[in-house]
């Protein structure tokens, strides 16, 4: 059963605590994620207003995609970065400087109601997709704001991926939020405040991984980054035995680990 104390998933706060490894470890964002995310961000022509924050970046971890994002944005648009898990948002002020940032969760925005022109989220929203993230993400929208979800995801359409996908989904509790059980969406669709403008996907280019590689990938997911030294080993070990074993794969020292980009926005009604 998924614990959730505070307004943060038990997982979340036993499994986002190393920020360094997180972020050496974890794929980056293209540039043509980064360039369709600020398109999508400043096409429309929205009044300026006085407030403090024009994008807020919800979840931004260790700033993966904030150091791209906040480089991009007219200098106009005032940008924030939030994120509630202390030593992410440390790596994150080491790895941004100058970004502002605050710490808090999606379900309390420090902002008033209709002040924010865009909302990303990178990697993060199946975390928070319940309704009160979602009321709050839509009182601090203004009129035709927009919500920009992304996912670097692996590309479960090659056999062996799915293979090890299916696998890593059993080390997570039946009722603990993943991309790929697209409750988030459902959440979204029930909710109804927000409609879905458009869905791309980008391609990601394969990332030539040994085992060794593939274990520290794995490593930084919530799931195995809060397993004990021992369990970790062990399942790590059980996903290389995957890729050893597979037709597509066996006596291959290293493998093209494919990926795509899942990148949706959505519009405040
Ligand atoms: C997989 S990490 C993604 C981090 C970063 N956006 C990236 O692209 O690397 C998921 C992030 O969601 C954050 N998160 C989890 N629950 C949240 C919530 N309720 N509100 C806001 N952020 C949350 C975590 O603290 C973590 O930083």
């Amino acid at each position: 059963m998924a614990e959730k104390t505070s307004n943060l998933f038990q997982i979340v706060q036993d499994g986002f605590t190393d920020g360094s490894h997180y972020d050496k470890y974890r794929p980056d964002y293209t540039p043509e994620t980064t360039s369709e995310i600020l398109r999508m961000l400043t096409a429309e022509s929205v009044s300026n207003t006085d407030g403090e924050c024009d994008i807020l970046e919800l979840g931004a971890g260790t700033g993966k995609l904030t150091r791209h994002l906040y480089k991009a944005l007219p200098t106009n648009l005032k940008f924030v970065a939030s994120e509630p898990m202390v030593d992410f948002l440390t790596t994150l002020r080491d790895r941004c400087p100058g970004v502002s940032t605050i710490q808090c969760t999606a379900d309390s925005l420090p902002f008033p109601d209709n002040s924010v022109q865009g909302i990303v989220a990178a990697q993060c929203f199946h975390w928070f997709a319940n309704e009160a993230s979602m009321r709050e993400i839509t009182r601090v929208l203004r009129p035709n704001g927009s919500l920009i979800l992304v996912w670097n995801i692996q590309d479960i359409r090659v056999d062996w991926v799915n293979a090890l996908t299916e696998k890593v989904l059993s080390y997570y509790a039946d009722d603990e939020p993943q991309y790929i059980r697209f409750w988030w969406k459902k959440a979204i669709d029930d909710f109804k405040g927000l409609r879905l403008k458009t869905r791309k996907e980008l391609d990601f280019p394969a990332s030539e991984y040994t085992t060794e590689d593939i274990k520290t990938f794995y490593s930084t997911l919530s799931a195995f980054s809060r397993m004990t030294e021992d369990d970790q080993k062990q399942a790590l070990e059980e996903l290389i035995m995957i890729v050893k074993n597979h037709p597509a794969t066996i006596g291959k020292t290293t493998v093209a680990y494919p990926r795509i980009v899942d990148l949706f926005q959505y519009v405040k009604q």
